[in-house]
């Protein structure tokens, strides 16, 4: 962060604290049974904003034939959905080909994240590999070598999850104070997709482990040759090497034809087109877990091998991209929960800045160490709101506020942020990223 944007965010933030205070109750009351009363306004609403003739009048959609079908052999969003793409942040990176994008948040509901919108993380580019030139190795202390056409991988049983991956620099910039606009960019290093794949221990129990098996080196086919140090107990408990994503081919950003699957595990360690997996004895301690993906501590020291992402969640509407333009009245707040260990078992909003909760329902599917989408239905009367979440896993981890994490690592952390964000809901409808305390 420059110093410019440190000055206005914390600025901001001072405003904020003030404002809240001098506002003194804040906010609206939580519809519980009044969901009904509130029904009527939101239609008459509806009716003011249509002019009439939408109904009177025929329009040329109801005129004029279509497209047919040789128009789209693979299909596409519709052209009024134009806003929902992956936007990158410009002065992140200072080369698109070692970059990041960000998944819309914003504008997706449920859980699955359409192929498309996926966010990706490349640290060499997107390798386009024929399937049919791919190859697939296991090597180091096996007994034996393997090397795996994409056929042979077809031959083993494979099976279905859905899992999130994030990156464990998603919300790294918002460490030391609220700084981009919108979930897109503050959260949107995340994505939760229907694999098909292999169980790894499958394919180690193909090659045979040795006695002194005890880490993997998964390797990328990419000019990053991104490389990381797995235990052998992850990769015999959930791993999976994934062909598919969303029940067709994994796309090439995502990569095709074959990547590591790390159920819970920072987004870095799942290892696109997968080429070669070393079987060891210890970790390697390559870049990406040495000079990058630790957590550098106050006092010099840094964490090492942080692999599991905890407990999360954000409010994805109403947000900064996602404002409230239909005035007071009923309001559908909802967001995306999930947690690296297990299952979410619920979550609270508060929408006057963490002073009071209200326990959010918890919609289906629910699948351990997937995201998991929540709801919460508002009477809101048109006063400023303060808007958190907070999501608790079903082991009972809570999510921190972003002072209990400061507290416990300091100010020098970019990975691993699961603390509490904050939206404030001016009275206009208008969400801008804040930050109280
Ligand atoms: N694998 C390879 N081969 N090359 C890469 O650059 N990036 C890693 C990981 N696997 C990377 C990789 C990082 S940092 C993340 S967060 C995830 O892939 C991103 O996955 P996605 O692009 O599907 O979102
Ligand atoms: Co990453």
């Amino acid at each position: 962060m420059t110093d410019g944007k440190k000055q206005a965010s914390l600025s901001r933030r001072a405003a904020l604290k003030k404002g809240l205070l001098a506002s003194g109750s804040v906010g609206a009351s939580i519809a519980t049974g009044s969901l009904l009363s509130s029904s009527a306004q939101a239609a008459s609403h509806a009716t003011q904003s249509q002019p009439e003739k939408l109904i009177t009048e025929v329009q040329d959609w109801n005129k004029y034939l279509g497209d047919g079908v040789d128009a789209r052999p693979y299909g596409r969003p519709s052209q009024f959905e134009g806003d929902a793409v992956r936007r990158s942040v410009a002065w992140l990176t200072a080369d698109p080909k070692s970059s990041v994008n960000f998944t819309p948040l914003h504008k997706l509901d449920g859980i699955i994240t359409p192929s498309g919108l996926c966010f990706e993380r490349h640290h060499g580019g997107i390798a386009e590999i024929s399937p049919d030139d791919h190859r697939f190795m296991i090597n180091g202390l096996v007994d034996n070598p393997l090397v795996f056409t994409m056929q042979d991988l077809a031959r083993f049983p494979r099976e279905n999850r859905v899992y999130f991956l994030e990156c464990a620099a998603n919300s790294g910039m918002e460490w030391r104070g609220a700084q981009l606009n919108g979930c897109q960019f503050t959260h949107g290093m995340v994505h939760n997709v229907m694999y098909t794949g292999v169980r790894l221990s499958h394919l180690l129990k193909e090659a045979g482990l040795k006695s002194n098996a005890k880490w993997l080196l998964p390797e990328g086919a990419d000019p990053s040759h991104m490389t990381r140090s797995i235990p052998m107990e992850k990769a015999l408990d959930d791993c999976l090497i994934a062909t598919h994503m969303n029940g067709e081919a994994l796309r090439p950003e995502q990569g095709y034809p074959m990547r590591l699957v790390v159920p819970g595990w920072e987004g870095n360690m799942w290892v696109k087109w997968l080429r070669r997996i070393e079987v060891g004895d210890k970790p390697w301690h390559q870049r990406e877990e040495t000079s990058k993906y630790t957590d550098l501590l106050e006092d010099g020291l840094a964490r090492r091998f942080t692999w599991e992402m905890e407990v999360k969640s954000v409010v994805t509407s109403p947000s900064p991209q996602a404002p409230v333009n239909h005035g007071r009245g009923q309001l559908v707040i909802t967001g995306l929960a999930w947690s690296g260990l297990g299952k979410i078992k619920r979550v609270d909003v508060s929408i006057d800045g963490g002073r009071n909760w209200t326990t959010a329902r918890l919609d289906e599917p629910s699948f351990s160490k997937s995201v998991h989408r929540f709801y919460l239905d508002i009477n809101w009367d048109g006063k400023e709101m303060f808007l958190q979440s907070r999501a608790i896993d079903e082991l009972g981890h809570v999510q921190p506020t972003k002072n209990q994490l400061r507290a416990a690592r300091g100010l020098n952390s970019i990975y691993h942020n699961n603390g509490i964000q904050t939206w404030h809901v001016r009275n206009d409808g208008s969400v801008e990223n804040v930050e109280i305390s």
